[in-house]
């Protein structure tokens, strides 16, 4: 059975985070929540640690995970060349929702690069993912504390009901904030690069570095592995149209499916899920909308947000949803 532990987002009490460090430290898994979502949590530094989070997901031996630290010290310690511009980007986002692929160190068991020679680092902002960094006092690799290809977890039900005991012990710090895993960026070269659109945007990066970003490919890092058109789906189908089509398209589904519902940003006539219209809120509300509707509707209409950068990591993860973006 897996053990569920609630405890306080904002300051969780020292007995629980010494609990999961325990099993942490025992080689064993722990979820716990971040300010994206909840990660799956091992020894980054321990193989055979590692290799449990691969099995609990079923999660391809090609698909590297991310490193979670608690400061920038931390993670040159796990790179062999720290860049100018992974410190200038870690000073203005860390802790928080941002992700630097960097040159790996030899410390770093391979089977967390996925046999690649970049890591992937970034130090959580939420509490209770910091107090479990001290606690064990050394770097904790955690993917999305789900099934591999299954809509990630935003609270800590959808960790249970996606992994099961496949999972040691929950903390529970109730729902993530930002609700959209963060942004991944290449920072092994001189420009930033963003393999996947997350939680700060593109502006936010160009700002902070003053030059333009790239998307997708670089010399240095392959494309996230990970990014592949299925992941983030949910089992009912869903479909992204525009707003204009929405009703047209609520009839067509429903002439030939029994439980059709609407996903929109701001309020619809349909039954379904309206999330806020404002990219912020959507992404916070978009994978406990994903993980509910699914449960209850066989075809989810979701109406396309409004164009604009601030929208690019929801369109990201409403695509994949959809099965249509993504590398594949
Ligand atoms: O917000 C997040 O990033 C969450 C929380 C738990 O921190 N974690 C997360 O991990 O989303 P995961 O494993 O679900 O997604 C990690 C992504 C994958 O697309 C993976 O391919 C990519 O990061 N990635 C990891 N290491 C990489 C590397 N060395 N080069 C390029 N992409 C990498
Ligand atoms: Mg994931």
């Amino acid at each position: 059975m897996t053990r569920v532990v609630r405890v306080r987002p904002e300051a969780p009490d020292p007995a629980s985070i010494a609990e999961a460090g325990a099993v942490l430290r025992a080689g064993g898994l722990c979820a716990f929540p971040t300010e994206t979502v909840y990660g799956l949590g091992a020894l980054a530094l321990s193989e055979d640690a590692v290799r449990a989070i691969f099995a609990a997901k079923g999660r391809p031996a090609d698909n590297p995970l991310i490193v979670h630290v608690l400061e920038l010290d931390d993670a040159r310690a796990l790179t062999c060349a720290i860049t100018p511009l992974a410190e200038r980007l870690a000073e203005r986002f860390w802790p928080g929702p941002l992700t630097l692929v960097l040159p790996r160190a030899a410390v770093v068991p391979s089977i967390v690069t996925a046999g690649g020679d970049t890591v992937a680092v970034r130090a959580p902002s939420h509490p209770v993912a910091r107090a479990l960094l001290a606690e064990v006092g050394a770097p904790i690799a955690a993917p999305s504390a789900n099934r591999s290809n299954e809509v990630s977890p935003t609270r800590a039900e959808h960790v249970v009901a996606s992994l099961g005991d496949r999972v040691a012990l929950v903390l529970d710090g109730g729902p993530c904030d930002r609700g959209i895993e963060s942004t991944v960026v290449d920072a092994t070269g001189d420009a930033p690069v963003i393999l996947r659109p997350g939680s700060i945007t593109r502006a936010e990066i160009e700002d902070a570095c003053g030059v333009a970003v790239g998307t997708g490919v670089t010399a240095g890092a392959r494309r996230s592995p990970g990014q592949l058109a299925r992941h983030y789906a949910p089992r009912a189908t869903l479909r992204l149209v525009p707003a204009a089509a929405l009703s047209a398209e609520m009839a067509r589904a429903s002439a030939s499916a029994a439980r059709v519902v609407a996903l929109t940003p701001g309020p619809s006539p349909y039954p379904g899920r309206a999330l806020p219209d404002e990219p912020v809120g959507y992404a916070a509300g978009l994978y406990d909308a994903l993980h509910e509707l699914d449960a209850r509707a066989d075809v989810i209409i979701a109406v396309l947000p409004p164009d604009g950068d601030a929208w690019e990591g929801v369109l990201d993860r409403l695509r994949r949803a959809a099965h249509e973006g993504g590398d594949a």
